[in-house]
């Protein structure tokens, strides 16, 4: 006869059942609960693991190890273990999600793009074949012309040359323009597409396409709607799966009832993850904090895997900070005394200075955030995307998730400082691909608010000299 899990499990592993049942632990609910191990543990926190360990994942990123997962279905834990999603009702379900977004922090949704697959099962399957070809010289310009006939009339590629904006990493960019009806009757010619790799690392084939217009970086946050309605326009023509996500009947309100209005999907890019490749840890903000009243700001990103499977770290900048400090606390105590001379001793040590100065500033909540917003985390990068040390150690406070084909997670973003920081792992040998959408307000934004931008900036320039 079968026995009930907590039963089966009444005999836990006290470290085991310390960290499922840390008070802070991190729970987004549904989520399925993931925790750290190495080979060298205890046999009774294996066992405890095996237990309800469903799946199992070795992580490697561009040549780093950052430790092993465990993936644990929660209707094999003991009850005080488990999420506790049983009493949860739908009303109680969304209560708690809205209040993670308004803090921040990650919405892993199992299975909500699953039933929409089969609907695109060939274009999914041919995204492995494009994968190829984008990386062979001239493949995205050969991508567009045999995608023609989904472009006209509403969009042209155009032959000029397009400038690369990293010559490292960029394989190819093409701009097009468009005639589409709500392009303000004249065409937009400074759209564009780019395939680049995700990084210069010789193990990594990790390969993004990416739909946008105007000037790289500077026109990322713009607020021309017109342009970022153009955009979705043209994603969904040439890579039409993207309605899984557009198009998808719970997904959309849920996401509008976070933002209290309606959602413009862009900034499109596709991303194929490719073993041993994936992102460090990195935030979607842009340096919106500070300006107007917030209404304009871009408002997340929704990502869906549709292939493969990607492992995550992801939590508000604000966790980040609180944990960076529990870490380096640890260290201070005189544990993992190794991770504390390879970041801070010796002259090649990456943090650049002392390990007294990193306590001063991981105590300093505003200069930690602050260090933590920049591009790569400043001072703090090497301690943030230490493997396995740091990953394991946030894992286990509940910031790890991995996701299926079918699934996704939601990252809220609303400037520097209240954004979702997260790094991204392919699981497994298979090259998984996936769709990453910016969520921006879908209305107009008054010339004022749009001369604040890069591009309102040189439109008036271009007034001035006409
Ligand atoms: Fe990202």
């Amino acid at each position: 006869m079968s026995r009930a899990p907590h039963e089966r499990n009444s005999r836990l592993d006290p470290l085991f059942e310390s960290i499922l049942a840390a008070e802070d632990r991190d729970r987004c609910p549904l989520a399925s609960p993931v925790i750290s191990f190495q080979d060298s543990d205890e046999s009774s926190y294996l066992s405890s693991i095996e237990t309800a360990a469903v799946s199992s994942i070795s992580l490697e990123r561009r040549g780093v190890y950052h430790g092993e997962w465990a993936v644990l279905e929660p209707s094999l834990l003991p009850r005080h273990l488990a999420r506790g999603d049983e009493a949860m009702d739908d009303a109680r379900y969304e209560a708690m999600l809205v209040d993670r977004w308004h803090a921040c922090r990650p919405i892993v949704l199992h299975g909500i793009v699953r039933p929409f697959l089969a609907e695109f099962v060939d274009e999914i399957a041919s995204r492995d074949a494009l994968r190829d070809e984008l990386s062979k010289p001239g493949g995205l310009r050969r991508f567009l012309f045999e995608h023609e006939a989904d472009l006209d009339p509403a969009f042209r590629a155009l032959a000029k040359r397009a400038s690369l904006f990293d010559r490292e990493r960029d394989i190819e960019r093409v701009f097009l323009e468009s005639f589409a009806p709500n392009g303000r009757g004249k065409p937009i010619e400074d759209l564009w597409l780019k395939s680049a790799w995700l990084s210069t690392h010789d193990d990594d084939a990790s390969l993004r396409l990416r739909f946008s217009f105007g000037s790289e970086r500077d026109d990322d946050a713009s607020r021309d709607v017109v342009r970022q309605r153009v955009i979705g326009d043209l994603a969904e023509r040439l890579l039409p799966e993207t309605s899984v996500i557009t198009g998808h009947p719970a997904l959309v309100p849920l996401l509008e009832k976070f933002c209290g209005e309606p959602v413009l999907f862009t900034q499109h890019i596709a991303y194929w993850n490719a073993k041993s490749g994936g992102a460090l840890f990195h935030h979607d903000a842009f340096a919106e904090d500070a300006l107007d009243d917030g209404s304009w700001r871009q408002l997340g990103v929704c990502y869906v895997q549709l292939t493969g499977s990607t492992a995550w770290l992801a939590l508000s900048l604000d966790d980040l900070v609180l944990r960076v400090r529990e870490f380096v606390d640890a260290l201070t105590e005189g544990e993992m005394p190794w991770v504390k001379a390879q970041l801070c001793e010796g002259p090649r040590a990456p943090i650049g200075f002392g390990f007294e100065r990193l306590v001063q500033l991981v105590h300093d909540t505003a200069a930690c955030a602050n260090e933590l917003a920049l591009p790569g985390q400043g001072i703090l990068f090497a301690l943030v995307n230490r493997g396995p040390e740091f990953t394991s150690f946030l894992a286990d406070a509940g910031h790890a998730f991995v996701l299926a084909a079918g699934d996704a997670i939601l990252l809220p973003n609303r400037g520097l400082f209240a954004t979702c920081m997260h790094s991204v792992f392919c699981a497994g040998d298979e090259t998984g691909y996936s769709l990453s959408l910016a969520m921006r307000p879908n209305r107009e934004a008054p010339e004022e608010i749009e001369a604040k931008t890069a591009r309102g900036r040189r439109a008036a320039r271009s007034r001035e000299h006409d």
